[in-house]
């Protein structure tokens, strides 16, 4: 029997690097779990890692993927069978964009059956990620306001669903404004450009300030660091711009703003078990509820990869693009 899964043998060019090929079917060994992959998301990091300009490298030969979920089909020995026909999201590293993965049951979560497979495989990135974003940084509570760019990204989304859930209130700051078409209870969707501090001062009054939530840096990020309160913090998660951060001095010295990075990938290796479940099951139950929600674009089988890549790196989007892994969900796979 033959699998259809990503490779990419170098970095550099994504879509010539990338293509489907037929490979045989891996059998899990011990401890191991032979998933049927759904879906997966093609994420900004996902791009970055093929072009070989992400935080941590891979052996090449890869497939690439960081997140994605599937049904467990196939059980190693010494796997307790009820893992068998659960639905389950994938740690990262595995490498998604396969029809079939084999994978450690470690780090493997199961999903709760009435989420939407398309939301499960969404899950574990971009919502965690916000979740921590708006509870490990610094203090934030009810009535205070959160500033952050790239407002209607995924990430950006799920910190104004989480925002509006939490009672904070958030500044969603957008290239477009048309690209949020509904605000989240709590939010404020206004143009990242020069006007922005006036129209936040307006807003926000004498109400804290104390966080701002980065995703394109140059500046963007320092219309934001210019509005915080004393002693608040910018953090940045990426830098979508690519244009680096100039910090003036006495934002530093007479405001302390403080400036710093978050990356999921350093979170989760320093995490206890508890902490990595106690996110992810709490982005689940706001996922089976409906306020956690990440809109898609765009589905394409994995034989459609290079129009896929191109749809994922073309603005105007108002969600994410996702591959159909399983024949079973009427995918393309033809290469
Ligand atoms: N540090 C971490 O652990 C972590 C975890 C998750 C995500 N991230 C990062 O978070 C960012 C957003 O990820 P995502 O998956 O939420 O993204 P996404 O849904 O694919 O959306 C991309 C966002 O980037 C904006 N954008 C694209 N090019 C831009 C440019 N040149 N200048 C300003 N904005 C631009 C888009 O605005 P338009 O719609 O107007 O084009 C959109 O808001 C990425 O940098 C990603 O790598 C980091």
């Amino acid at each position: 029997m033959k699998i259809q899964r990503a490779i990419y043998r170098k970095t550099g060019v994504p879509r010539e690097v990338c293509g489907v090929e037929e490979a045989d079917w891996g059998e899990p060994g011990s401890g191991e779990l032979g998933v049927r992959m759904e879906y997966a998301p093609i994420h900004p990091a996902d791009i970055n890692q093929l072009e070989g300009r992400y935080g941590r490298s891979v052996e090449l030969p890869a497939v690439p993927g960081g997140e994605g979920c599937g049904v467990v089909e196939r059980l190693g020995a010494g796997v307790p069978p009820e893992w068998l026909g659960r639905r389950v999201i994938l740690p990262g590293g595995v490498g998604t964009w396969s029809e079939w993965c084999v994978v450690r049951m470690e780090g493997v979560r199961p999903v709760d059956p009435g989420l939407d497979p398309k939301q499960a495989a969404m899950l574990r990135i971009n919502p965690a990620t916000a979740w921590l974003l708006l509870k490990t940084v610094c203090e934030v509570g009810p009535g205070d306001w959160v500033l952050q760019n790239a407002g209607n990204s995924a990430v950006g989304r799920a910190v104004a669903q989480l925002c509006g859930a939490w009672g904070i209130r958030v500044v969603s700051a957008v290239r477009r404004l048309d690209s949020v078409p509904v605000a989240e209870p709590g939010e404020v969707v206004v143009l990242d450009d020069e006007a922005l501090p006036g129209r936040v001062a307006e807003l926000a009054g004498s109400a804290r300030l104390p966080l701002a939530l980065n995703a394109v840096g140059g500046e963007s990020a320092l219309r934001l660091g210019r509005l915080l309160n004393e002693g608040g913090t910018v953090v940045t998660y990426g830098g979508m711009a690519k244009q680096p951060l100039r910090i003036p001095t006495g934002l530093l010295i007479f405001k302390d703003i403080r400036w710093r990075g978050f990356w999921l990938t350093r979170w989760w290796d320093a995490a206890s078990e508890a902490a990595r479940e106690e996110v992810l099951a709490g982005v689940e139950r706001l996922a089976l509820q409906g306020v956690l929600k990440s809109e898609v674009d765009s589905v394409f089988g994995l034989g459609e990869l290079e129009a896929a890549l191109e749809r994922a790196q073309q603005g105007g989007r108002t969600g994410k693009v996702l591959l159909r892994l399983s024949r079973d969900c009427g995918g393309n796979l033809d290469a």
